[in-house]
């Protein structure tokens, strides 16, 4: 099973403004990168943030290719049936939500029911819930909470960062992990660096860290 995380984030560290907008960060390369990947997936993962906020269609739009499996992680079940993930569009739709929650599915939509351990789904419990709906290729799309619960878990190969030359000087952040305090504590990564127009991609080697699952 193979995982990348995908972020597009400002140079000083930012995916959205403080009241969650983030439509567009990046510019028409960036863009058509996440397109290219999404192209690539059998799975595109995004938090219930991120789906309330940007309401996004999560297809394959920019390049050719199939359109992924969608799948949000919402196990509270506060999405709400009108969203435009949940469209119908032939493509397999996938609601991951808590053990003891129910929700009404729009037709279509498969509810993968999975416990919660210390107030969380862990990451390597919905890639086994994935893999086992045959979905070799996930692509984690964000937001911040849902990327940072991937890679703090070991559940990330790779992580593609483009930075866009915007400074916000405030808003969300895109990784949310515990704080440290020793510069030795901070996760260093192996990347690659590739210059798209404007923008640069960080793709991020995280196999050495990646936990196996069984
Ligand atoms: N620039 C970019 O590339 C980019 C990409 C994506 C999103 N964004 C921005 O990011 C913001 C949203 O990010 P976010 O961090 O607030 O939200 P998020 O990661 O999209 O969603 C977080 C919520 O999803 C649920 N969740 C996700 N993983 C879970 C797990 N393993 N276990 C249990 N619950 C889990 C929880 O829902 P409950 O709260 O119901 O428990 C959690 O609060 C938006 O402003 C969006 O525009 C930017």
């Amino acid at each position: 099973m193979t995982v990348i995380g995908q972020i597009g984030q400002t140079m000083d560290g930012r995916i959205a403004t403080i009241t969650g907008q983030s439509k567009y960060i990046n510019g028409s390369s960036g863009l058509s990168h996440l397109h290219q990947l999404r192209a690539l997936v059998d799975a595109v993962v995004i938090g219930v943030g991120t789906a309330l906020t940007d309401n996004p269609q999560l297809n394959v739009r920019l390049v050719s290719g199939k359109n992924p499996t969608r799948v949000v992680i919402d196990p509270q079940g506060r999405l709400g049936c009108d969203a435009q993930v949940w469209r119908e569009d032939g493509t397999k739709r996938l609601w991951i939500i808590a053990e003891g929650k129910k929700v009404s599915a729009p037709s279509g939509v498969e509810v993968l029911t999975l416990p919660m351990v210390d107030g969380r789904i862990e990451a390597a419990t919905i890639l086994k819930s994935l893999r086992m709906q045959g979905l070799k290729r996930i692509l984690i799309e964000g937001g911040a909470f849902t990327l940072s619960h991937f890679m703090q878990a070991g559940c990330l190969d790779r992580l593609h960062i483009i930075i866009a030359p915007i400074i916000m000087g405030s808003g969300r952040p895109s990784f949310e992990l515990p704080a440290i305090e020793h510069m030795d504590q901070a996760t260093r990564l192996n990347i690659q660096t590739h210059v798209l127009n404007n923008e640069v991609l960080f793709d991020c080697d995280l196999s050495s860290q990646r936990l196996k699952l069984d």
